[in-house]
């Protein structure tokens, strides 16, 4: 297998091909796709875990503890989500399923801009911080509607939970077989803005790959070596370019 390294027309142009042609393309995305809409990574410089203890702040042992300090952590994004709003990658993303190029999308991430870009068929394997529930009456809140208070409570006096998954926590069991039927199934898989190590999202691209899906990688540094293509540059500007180009191929 030749592994594609140059940033190049060539590459886009291949890419933009073998998407066209293949279609049934799965996006596997991570906090990279919405750095450009201002949230901050994980792990990359400056990210979150860089100043915050992932199994202090957002593990459920930890919440069952002190539920403030993971609200410390989300409380603000929960209460400015009207704020946040989707980028070129999130546009564009949503753009190639609107042509039928790309199936689904399965994100790691809790902030809920792919569907806010339009897309639709969003696999969301760690939740939405946008759904608020009450974890002794089931009430449901949705952001950035939320009482006031460090934890916020219910108004049956209940601690109120992100319907979001801790570390500690199973992933839901139909929403993550889902995603490893599309990852499966799929004949292309993007993967976008991801360190691809948490698991179980990180076994994702193998499964895909040993059913003989081409992997994409899209990143501002090589995460998944076993990639077939790499396009190193910011999601915002790699995934519209890649939509210029499927676009030419329509008009051909
Ligand atoms: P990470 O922070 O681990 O990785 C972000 C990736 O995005 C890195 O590989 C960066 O190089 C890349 N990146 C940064 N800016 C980019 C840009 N503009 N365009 C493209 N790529 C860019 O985030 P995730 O892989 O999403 O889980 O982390 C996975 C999980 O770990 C998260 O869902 C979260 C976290 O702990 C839980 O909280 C359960």
């Amino acid at each position: 297998m030749v592994k594609k390294n140059i940033d190049s027309e060539a590459l886009y142009k291949e890419v933009a091909r073998l998407m066209a042609d293949r279609k049934q393309c799965v996006a596997l995305t991570g906090a990279g796709v919405s750095a450009e809409s201002g949230i901050p990574t994980f792990r990359s410089k400056g990210g979150l875990w860089e100043k915050y203890d992932p199994i202090e702040f957002a593990s459920i042992e930890a919440f069952r503890k002190d539920p403030s300090k993971y609200w410390s952590l989300r409380g603000e994004f929960i209460k400015d989500y009207d704020r946040y709003q989707p980028n070129k990658a999130h546009l564009a993303l949503a753009e190639l399923e609107h042509v039928g190029i790309v199936r689904c999308v399965i994100t790691q991430n809790i902030d809920g801009l792919h569907k806010k870009a339009g897309s639709k068929n969003v696999i969301e394997i760690h939740g939405n911080l946008m759904e608020i529930i009450c974890l002794v009456c089931g009430k449901g809140y949705k952001a950035p509607h939320i009482p006031d208070g460090m934890p916020p409570h219910c108004s049956c006096g209940g601690i109120l939970k992100p319907n979001t998954v801790l570390f500690g926590e199973e992933l839901p069991v139909g929403v993550f077989m889902k995603a490893k039927e599309e990852s499966a199934s799929c004949r292309i898989m993007l993967l976008v803005g991801t360190s691809a190590i948490v698991q179980p999202a990180a076994s994702l691209p193998y499964l895909a790959k040993q059913n003989g899906a081409k992997i994409i990688e899209i990143n501002i540094e090589k995460a998944f070596p076993e990639a077939d293509y790499f396009i190193i540059e910011k999601a915002g500007t790699a995934l519209p370019r890649i939509v210029a180009e499927v676009n030419k191929f329509s008009h051909e």
